[in-house]
């Protein structure tokens, strides 16, 4: 038994949530970690590049794929160990991340809970170290287990060596050497809930919640999700296109004189600020744009929207207008936050 299964000149349309055009040369599904050793050994006899797919709900795909797409499979999650404080729990890649909240709340842990119904696996979770409403899952993360491409071993990763920032890890800067194949995380039975994030309490409130639990944050932000974010099932999108900007303290002052209502956040560095992109694009008139089928939501300024038939290259093309009117109008450069296939963002 190989542990994957290949198939030739598959679609990845109905595999990528803008859902846009785009083929891939070779798919493998690969049920069993130790089978990547096999599949990579073939894909460079073959001498094509590789990129694993999740539920394709953080990428654009500007072209088609020349190479292998691996798509993991494997989805179980289990208690490593437990007491009365809290327990180790590990996750396989394959399962999707808002399962393994809703999973982790009904066995008594906390600590995924401002993280529900965020799109994505368990595997993509470190890669870009997903947060959202005042949390980061690097905060919850133990250790990492990944396919280390060349050495061609699994290794284990501990949270240090994972290398951690806003939306980043070592799995990030290094996309072509590693394959996350397991997440496992620390979680407590009790914490503190966080209820900084503008707009839960009063989410919780109008829940009729007076005293809530970590369930009652889950729930109270996918309410939030669901209102402000487009719906992928309805208009093609991969959440926030791009990334708040980390800029220097001096610069974001000078910003904040001319414009006093740009929102502003600590980033733990006392000279760097991250600032708002969902603000900067739609000041500089983008919320809502649309041209063909690419457009920019009415909901959320930071997301880019495929309305139908918009291809990789078109969303592209809009986006780098949004980072270029964005520089022009506030000399800040805005980054991508999704992984683009065949094509770099800068052109
Ligand atoms: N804002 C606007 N226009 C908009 C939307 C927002 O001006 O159309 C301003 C508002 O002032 C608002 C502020 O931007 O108060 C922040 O907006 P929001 O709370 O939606 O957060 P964000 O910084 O835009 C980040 C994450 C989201 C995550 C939310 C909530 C990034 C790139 N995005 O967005 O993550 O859900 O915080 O925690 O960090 C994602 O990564 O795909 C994603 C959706």
């Amino acid at each position: 038994m190989s542990g994957y299964q290949l198939a030739e000149n598959v679609s990845l349309q109905g595999r990528n949530t803008f859902r846009v055009p785009a083929r891939a040369n070779m798919m493998a599904d690969v049920k069993r970690p130790e089978a990547l050793a096999e599949l990579f050994d073939f894909a460079m006899l073959r001498n094509g590049p590789v990129m694993v797919l999740g539920e394709g709900s953080n990428l654009l795909f500007a072209d088609d794929y020349p190479g292998v797409v691996i798509c993991l499979t494997m989805s179980d999650i289990r208690i490593l160990s437990e007491n009365a404080s809290g327990a180790l729990v590990r996750c396989d890649a394959g399962v999707n991340w808002n399962d393994l909240v809703g999973w982790t709340l009904a066995r008594g842990l906390v600590g995924l809970e401002n993280m529900a119904l965020i799109p994505g696996t368990v595997g993509a979770a470190p890669i870009q170290n997903i947060g959202a409403y005042g949390a980061e899952v690097r905060e919850s993360i133990e250790m990492v287990e990944a396919f280390q491409r060349d050495t061609g071993q699994i290794k284990r990763l501990s949270n240090a060596d994972c290398e951690f920032a806003y939306r980043d890890s070592l799995f990030k800067r290094e996309a072509d050497r590693w394959v996350v194949t397991a997440v496992e995380l620390r979680l407590p039975r009790e914490r503190e809930l966080r209820l900084e994030y503008a707009g839960v309490r009063e989410e919780l409130f109008s829940m009729g919640v007076e005293q809530p639990r970590a369930v009652h944050v889950a729930e109270a932000i996918s309410r939030i999700r669901t209102r402000k974010l487009p719906n992928p099932a309805l208009v093609g999108n991969a959440g926030s296109f791009f990334k708040n900007p980390i800029v220097s303290a001096a610069q974001t002052d000078a910003l904040r004189d001319e414009h006093p209502t740009l929102p502003v956040y600590p980033t733990g560095d006392e000279s760097l600020r991250k600032v708002s992109a969902a603000w900067l694009i739609e000041q500089a008139g983008w919320k809502g744009f649309r041209e063909g089928d690419a457009g920019i939501s009415s909901q959320h300024a930071l997301v880019l929207v495929n309305h139908g038939s918009a291809t990789g290259p078109q969303l592209l093309a809009l986006a780098r207008r949004v980072a270029a009117s964005v520089s022009d109008k506030f000399g800040v450069a805005l980054e991508p936050e999704p992984r683009i296939i065949g094509a770099s963002f800068a052109g």
